[in-house]
């Protein structure tokens, strides 16, 4: 690969969390997480992406413990912006934080986090996690507002929400990949390191990963239910073609 296609490489972060999902719903210790992250990088994930929530419905305490022993590649962790959580990502620096909204009833992460309306309250945490060395990224929709929040609170990195382009169709679906299309552009002209995630499948990543201003895309839970069809390595294989083919 030349310098420059390595230097344009769009990075796949997988996300582990649901292998933690199964493995909880015994109560015992298969599947292991921490080997599933194995396989992940050896199938050609660029990262590895946990979510430590409050409740600890899938990732535990121990697994990130244990990722941040065992990685040979970047963790990044997905956290509520509490002291909780801070001290725990303190303890183990991992390579990045992703600062999510987190509600106790919600399925999964539901919206991006409110960078604007929030931005007393998450200054402290965007502050902290930089002091010690930790890429700081905020989870947000694509909303100019929001980019602009990321930015005066001194967050390196924002990721985009893409979880209602997944699930809409037709031309709201198109209009809404646009929306994440120009906050990709604005947020590059503002400095920031653009991300994505939520939600993507084989049937969704092409377009976002089409859009050049992106670096790395998250994804986990279409990545975990395929491999059951398929096996892991297929399906981060498979996502991995897409993303360079419509990267090309
Ligand atoms: N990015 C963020 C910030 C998330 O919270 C999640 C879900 O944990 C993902 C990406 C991955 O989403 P999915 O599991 O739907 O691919």
């Amino acid at each position: 690969m030349s310098r420059a296609s390595v230097l344009d490489k769009l990075r796949l972060g997988v996300n582990i969390d649901h292998v933690a999902t199964i493995r909880n719903a015994r109560g015992i210790r298969h599947p292991d997480p921490v080997r599933a992250a194995g396989l992940a990088v050896r199938a050609g994930a660029d990262g590895i992406t946990a979510h430590l929530r409050e409740d600890r419905r899938h990732i535990s305490d121990e697994d990130i413990a244990s990722l941040s022993d065992v990685l040979s590649v970047p963790l990044n962790l997905e956290m509520a912006a509490t002291d909780e959580m801070l001290e725990i990502a303190l303890r183990h620096k991992p390579h990045a934080c992703c600062i999510v909204p987190e509600k106790r009833q919600e399925l999964t992460t539901e919206g991006g986090l409110d960078a604007a309306g929030q931005h007393n309250r998450l200054r402290h945490y965007v502050d902290e996690l930089g002091r010690a060395g930790i890429r700081v990224s905020l989870f947000i929709d694509p909303d100019k507002e929001q980019l602009e929040a990321a930015v005066s609170l001194g967050a390196p990195v924002t990721e985009l929400h893409t979880g209602l382009y997944c699930e809409l169709s037709g031309q709201p679906q198109e209009d809404e990949l646009e929306r994440i299309r120009e906050a990709s552009r604005y947020g590059a002209s503002l400095g920031l390191e653009m991300h994505a995630g939520h939600g993507l499948s084989y049937d969704t990543v092409a377009p976002v990963a089409a859009i050049p201003e992106l670096k790395e895309l998250n994804i986990g839970h279409f990545l975990i239910g395929e491999a059951i069809f398929h096996g892991l390595e297929v399906s981060i294989g498979e996502m991995r073609r897409l993303m360079d083919e419509a990267r090309a």
